[in-house]
């Protein structure tokens, strides 16, 4: 018989050798439902193409709580050079995602033996798609949230040591939104401007323009930017393209200079093109809200963990965002860091997880999901 560690120790690296990108994750589905089958855990009936949600029902009576694992890889060549590298080309667990994958398993396990002990239930939610921003609300599409009262969030972090655990209040990454600006000119020839409306020079004072968000409307102690990450236009040297397009990304800490913001990315290039004699169209795409740590969550996660000797450290905010915002906008949730060894950072080729990490957190996030505040 081998021992329940090396069990997990196998799975992780089998996850680690199988990365699949965002609402591809049928293997990984078939995997993580063999496995609880065979632990014994109960699998919810979901209609969820990818991803699955496993319940374990307490004894007593109470609370429904919920942790979220996402599960989806991200399409980066992997050049870590463990022994258990991604067979995958151009695929690679680069998030954690593996890492959050053996958290669920390990604490659908451990609470399925202790399901005599506990109060209420737990459900374990292996969530698709989190690299879109967008995987949530396939969840939120379902009747799983509905009786779930409180969920936790995990995230490998890279930046802290294996055996500390980053938490904090409130925000702790970013809303998410997203914007195209087309700029209609009228195309001419490259020697004659004065026959067209040269959309470049136009979309080029949009981007300018877009800088003064940050610096003259939004409070200076709010975080907030925007990255214009893509600029099109044009095809060769000797002609004035018709349109111009840019592409790119706000992240805002709250939710008043997230609306400022779409309000002035919207105004700024209408009014621009419109003084360059042209329109502009803008599409606005919203992804999801800032990650906001309930608070006594958040206390309840930092007293447990120093209880079980993880090193409690400042969870650093980002800019960057997480769909388990979505989740946390219907009921209290906390997002919590675990350290998984300094290295690479996520997203990065060389990425890699301290197996060490697994097994103390999948304790720890059991206890959380099955005694967090009541
Ligand atoms: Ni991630």
């Amino acid at each position: 018989m081998k021992s329940r560690e090396s069990k997990l120790m196998e799975w992780f690296q089998w996850f680690h050798q199988h990365p699949e990108l965002s609402y591809e994750e049928y293997g990984t589905t078939a995997k993580i439902r063999e496995i609880l089958m065979e632990e014994g855990v109960e699998i919810l009936p979901c209609p969820l193409e990818t991803g699955l949600v496993a319940v374990i029902r307490g004894k007593a009576k109470g609370p429904v709580r919920a942790l979220r694992c996402d599960i989806d890889a991200l399409p980066i060549q992997e050049d870590s050079g463990l022994s258990y590298s991604s067979e995958y080309p151009g695929r690679m667990h680069a998030c954690g995602h593996d890492f959050h994958i053996m958290i669920g398993i390990g604490c659908a396990m451990l609470l399925n033996e202790r399901k005599m002990e506990l109060a209420g239930s737990v459900k374990i939610i292996f969530q698709p798609a989190e690299e879109t921003s967008l995987g949530a609300l396939k969840i939120l599409e379902t009747d799983v949230m509905d009786d779930v009262q409180q969920i936790w969030g995990i995230h490998a972090d890279p930046t802290n040591d294996t055996g500390t655990i980053g938490i904090k209040e409130g925000a702790v990454t970013a809303a998410v939104d997203r914007f195209v600006v087309t700029v209609k000119g009228v195309g001419c020839h490259g020697a004659h401007p004065d026959d067209g409306r040269d959309p470049i020079p136009a979309a080029a004072a949009i981007v300018q323009a877009f800088q003064t968000i940050v610096t003259r409307n939004v409070n200076a102690f709010h975080p907030a930017l925007i990255s214009v990450t893509r600029m099109e236009a044009g095809n060769t040297w000797n002609v004035i393209p018709e349109t111009a397009l840019l592409e790119g990304t706000v992240r805002t800490m709250d939710g008043r200079d997230r609306s400022l913001f779409e309000q002035r990315v919207k105004e700024i290039a209408r009014y621009t093109a419109s003084s360059y004699g042209m329109r502009a169209d803008v599409q606005w795409v919203a992804g999801p809200p800032a990650t906001l740590n309930d608070e006594e969550m958040a206390k309840v996660s930092r007293m447990k963990a120093l209880e079980m000797g993880f090193q409690v450290v400042p969870e650093e905010s980002s800019m960057g965002g997480d769909d388990f915002a979505f989740l946390e906008e219907k009921i209290p949730g906390c997002y919590l860091k675990i350290g998984t060894g300094k290295g690479q950072l996520i997203h990065q080729p060389g990425f890699v997880v301290d197996v060490e990490a697994i097994i103390p957190a999948i304790r720890y996030v059991a206890e959380l999901v099955a005694n967090g505040p009541s």
